[in-house]
């Protein structure tokens, strides 16, 4: 399988972000409750962050929960936060092993406080790990983060003393949560919606979007072979002409 030409180093995405939709459909279909769905969902979770690490993606970010989402259901919010500790404490050793850093985006202080402990205890744990960055988004809105930087980067003029507060893209980009790090080359929604919802919206001005039918829980290692497979396929021009991309190759 590594011979294949999409999955070489040189073919691969080096981030690759995705939104996990589809779990309360997953569930709905089976007459099943929707936390059964985000519990399967967070089996997938496993399965393909584990698939990730095979296959060389050096960053993976996952939507897990947006600030949005907080206006659901309070039974449901406190069992995904549930689910969410719940996979920190249980994978934690599984992320030591397999070399792994998790790292997290978003208004991380407004997290229950169980699981901004557990969430910092395994930032911490991981943070000598190498080989893969897990980048969890969490209570994640790419809109307050935007303002987010801009209100810091007006705090940190004023401490300064600074009257004027002229950025150029680089020392914006540092500002972000995400911290000036690699912008996803390639961003996969599943369940068949075709939306960013307030998801990275700087950090994806040149990122190849892609969608598939299949939902979050249904979601295997085959279904991201079949996204780096189309990912190889397109051609990033960045703004440039084909010829001079060609050229450059
Ligand atoms: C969207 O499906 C999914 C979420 C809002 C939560 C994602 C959470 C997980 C995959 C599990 C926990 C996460 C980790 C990292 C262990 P939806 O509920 O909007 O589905 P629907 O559109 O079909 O209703």
């Amino acid at each position: 399988m590594d011979s294949l030409p999409y999955l070489q180093d040189s073919h691969l995405p080096r981030h690759v972000a995705i939104i996990m939709d589809g779990n309360g459909r997953w569930a709905q279909e089976k007459n099943l409750p929707r936390i059964e769905g985000h519990r399967q969902g967070s089996e997938t979770v496993e399965a393909i962050v584990e698939a990730s690490r095979e296959i060389g993606i050096a960053h993976l970010t996952l939507y897990a929960f947006s600030q949005e989402n907080w206006h659901r259901p309070q039974v449901e919010v406190r069992a995904l936060m549930q689910l969410l500790k719940h996979f920190l404490l249980s994978k934690k050793q599984k992320l030591l092993d397999n070399d792994i850093r998790l790292l997290a985006i978003g208004q991380i202080d407004s997290l229950p406080q169980d699981v901004q402990q557990t969430l910092t205890r395994t930032i911490k744990d991981t943070r000598h790990c190498s080989s893969m960055t897990l980048t969890l988004a969490l209570s994640y809105s790419s809109r307050g983060e935007i303002l987010d930087a801009v209100n810091l980067a007006i705090r940190q003029a004023m401490a300064k003393n600074e009257p004027s507060l002229l950025m150029d893209e680089k020392s914006f980009d540092q500002l972000l949560y995400t911290d000036g790090r690699v912008p996803p080359d390639l961003l996969i929604r599943t369940s068949g919606e075709y939306r960013i919802s307030n998801f990275l919206l700087w950090q994806m001005a040149y990122t190849e979007l892609y969608f598939t039918d299949k939902l979050w829980p249904d979601f295997k290692k085959e279904d991201l072979l079949l996204a780096l497979q189309e990912y190889y396929q397109r051609e990033r021009r960045f703004g440039r002409t084909r010829e001079q991309v060609l050229a450059t190759c």
